[in-house]
């Protein structure tokens, strides 16, 4: 295209939206959360595809019912976790994405696979983190006797449930709370701060440097920004 051509165009023409896509294991209900707020417009950007490990997962057709590309990369197909991680990646990266978004995909990550998304791969963890890293984060909680449990969107790094916090929602444990009912109250903040953490990312306010998330190049504190001061 000539430069002249380039000033004709229309400003929405002149700059694609950010490209994200997002990685699911199951239900997918956080991948609709981001998605449903890119298509209202809350956040300017493209899903540009929903990809799984699990052939029968949920969030699957969701996706589709929203018009949205799919892809299935089944790591039972693949002889190890690397061989697995590699596929992925090429999958991904046919869509030149500027934000992954891990929503619910349950596998642990390489090295190599991590360090080719370093400071553009989010994921959401249910619990106050750096409080129960990996499994059963709602039971742990409730053994532990703790008062307030939550989810945390933070940067993926090396390190499982490990990265840089960028958002944090606390939810209060009551009395008679079991498993079930407590991660039923988790996930409807799930569901409001992971698209509140992928607007800030795409319109360039999120960033990570080091081993720290910056907001508007200021540098969150260890826990992230608390949903109450949005
Ligand atoms: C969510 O609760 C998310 O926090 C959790 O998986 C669920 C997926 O739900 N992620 C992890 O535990 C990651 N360690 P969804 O498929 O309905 O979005």
């Amino acid at each position: 295209m000539s430069p002249a051509q380039t000033n004709n165009a229309l400003p929405s023409e002149q700059q694609e939206k950010p490209r994200i896509v997002i990685l699911i294991s199951g239900s997918g209900s956080n991948m609709v959360a981001i998605a449903d707020a890119v298509a209202k417009g809350d956040i300017d950007a493209e899903v540009a595809a929903v990809i799984s490990n699990k052939p029968e997962a949920a969030g699957i057709q969701k996706a589709k019912d929203r018009d949205i590309e799919t892809q299935i990369v089944n790591h039972k197909d693949f002889a190890n976790r690397e061989d697995f991680d590699m596929a992925l990646m090429q999958q991904i990266d046919e869509y030149q994405p500027d934000l992954v978004v891990l929503a619910g995909f349950m596998r642990i990550l390489t090295p190599a696979f991590v360090i080719n998304y370093h400071g553009r791969m989010l994921n959401i963890h249910p619990s106050l983190l750096p409080k129960y890293q990996g499994l059963d984060t709602h039971q742990r909680a409730l053994d532990a006797g703790d008062e307030q449990h939550g989810v945390t969107v933070h940067f993926v790094t090396e390190e499982l449930d490990g990265g840089p916090n960028v958002i944090q929602a606390i939810v209060p444990i009551y009395d008679g709370d079991d498993a079930t009912s407590l991660q039923q109250r988790v996930h409807t903040q799930e569901h409001i701060i992971y698209p509140i953490a992928v607007k800030w990312f795409v319109s360039g306010r999120l960033s990570m440097k080091g081993n720290s998330a910056l907001f508007d190049n200021t540098e969150l504190p260890a826990s992230g920004l608390p949903l109450t001061n949005q």
